[in-house]
């Protein structure tokens, strides 16, 4: 790979161990898939935040990179395993509180904006048609690929702490033209609408695209609307079981124009969605204990719409709205942290359901997630409901009829 001076000297250690040590990661990873040089990042978000997932080498590793590391590129973060101001009233340990702060504190000191979110383009960091990033949460890799039109691989931990030590990353995958191009069409003749049906969706085509058992970028027709919030629940999905970095819509992305729609593929049906539906839920309305809407984070639509169907209810179990911190602000000023409160839901806010360290508490999760369903049972061992957004708030209330 081609280095420009600049590069060499980082190599080198001229600008300080921290940027050697992240040149040294971008090197051994531009060699292994082929990169002739690198790119500028425009912006970074790095994954690997909660201590649950770090554990003590990752808390190490990041307070030695924060020793002179300092970023090059404005960086955010994903989601933590737990909201940074309430945890206690999360039921987080003091213990894990404590280490999750020293790996926040150990971001802070390398510059990178301390808030903890999956839809960081709903939090300010919104990359232009073209620009080339290093993002890592799946889900948002596949959003600001697809809907937005950015360029970005599926980031690690490391590699995304690497580009934005350095303001830099590899050129390879979706970076290039070449591996954006679709390769099989997906003809949609179910009609989704709402996040619920685009998370099934989102699960049958990644399963389809995951048994070819080679990379595939699909080319989806047949889909008239897709809202933020929908686009949101559909890329978390593909990007969870099927892998997928990118994909195309035709007359919603704004890369389908640039394609025909490939010869080879296959068609979703209504009864697809059906069936995916249905294979999310393991448990019944009566099983479920614990509640969550905002994976991937709540949209400031999805909090007033919690706010209109919790206003004036009590929730029976534990409901957790997870959102970013600014929209969670912008959701103080406008009287629905009040009222989600006031029925006894809470946010969580810089977290989710899947990174916070809840294992072994809750028994059954209703969710409007695809991709929560999956790691709840994968990663928390719990059982699944999966529902719309205003059934979930029902379900909560004691107010589903199933
Ligand atoms: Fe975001 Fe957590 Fe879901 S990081 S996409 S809310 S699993």
């Amino acid at each position: 790979m081609e280095l420009t001076a600049t590069e060499k000297a980082m190599l080198a250690g001229e600008q300080g161990r921290a940027a050697r040590k992240a040149m040294e990661i971008l090197s051994a990873l531009g060699t292994i898939y082929a990169a002739e040089r690198m790119v500028a990042v425009a912006s970074v978000q790095v994954a690997g935040v909660s201590y649950d997932n770090l554990g003590e080498a990752g808390l190490q590793f990041l307070e030695e990179m924060a020793v002179d590391g300092r970023v090059q590129a404005p960086t955010m973060l994903n989601p933590a395993g737990m909201d940074v101001d309430h945890w206690e009233a999360l039921g987080i340990e003091p213990d894990f509180a404590r280490r999750q702060m020293r790996v926040l504190d150990a971001f802070r000191r390398m510059e990178i904006l301390v808030t903890c979110t999956c839809t960081p383009y709903l939090s300010g960091s919104l990359p232009h048609y073209g620009e080339h990033i290093a993002w890592a949460e799946s889900s948002a890799v596949c959003f600001a690929n697809s809907v937005l039109g950015a360029r970005t691989n599926r980031e690690g931990g490391p590699s995304a702490l690497a580009a934005a030590l350095t303001g830099r990353t590899p050129a390879y995958g979706f970076h290039l033209d070449a591996n954006r191009r679709p390769t099989l069409t997906i003809a949609v003749e179910a009609k989704p609408a709402g996040t619920r049906d685009f998370g099934a969706l989102s699960r049958v085509i990644g399963r389809r695209l995951e048994s070819t058992g080679k990379p595939s970028v699909a080319y989806i027709t047949g889909i008239e609307r897709a809202g933020l919030e929908e686009l949101k629940s559909f890329c978390a999905g593909l990007a969870t079981y099927g892998g997928a970095a990118i994909f195309h819509m035709q007359g919603i992305t704004p890369e389908a124009g640039l394609f025909e729609p490939p010869a080879d593929g296959f068609s979703v049906t209504r009864a697809d969605l059906e069936a995916a539906e249905t294979a999310l839920s393991s448990a019944g309305p009566g099983e479920v204990d614990f509640v969550s809407l905002g994976c991937p984070h709540l949209s400031i639509a999805e909090i007033a719409r919690a706010a209109r169907l919790l206003e004036g209810k009590r929730v029976r179990c534990e409901f957790w709205i997870t959102t970013a911190r600014a929209t969670k602000e912008l959701a103080d000023r406008m009287g629905y942290t009040a009222v989600i409160e006031n029925s006894g839901a809470r946010f969580a806010v810089d977290t989710c359901c899947v990174v916070a360290p809840i294992r072994g508490r809750f028994h059954a999760l209703a969710t409007d997630s695809a991709k929560a369903c999956y790691y709840a049972a994968a990663k928390n061992d719990q059982r699944t409901l999966f529902l719309s957004f205003d059934e979930v708030v029902a379900l909560a209330c004691g107010e589903y009829d199933s």
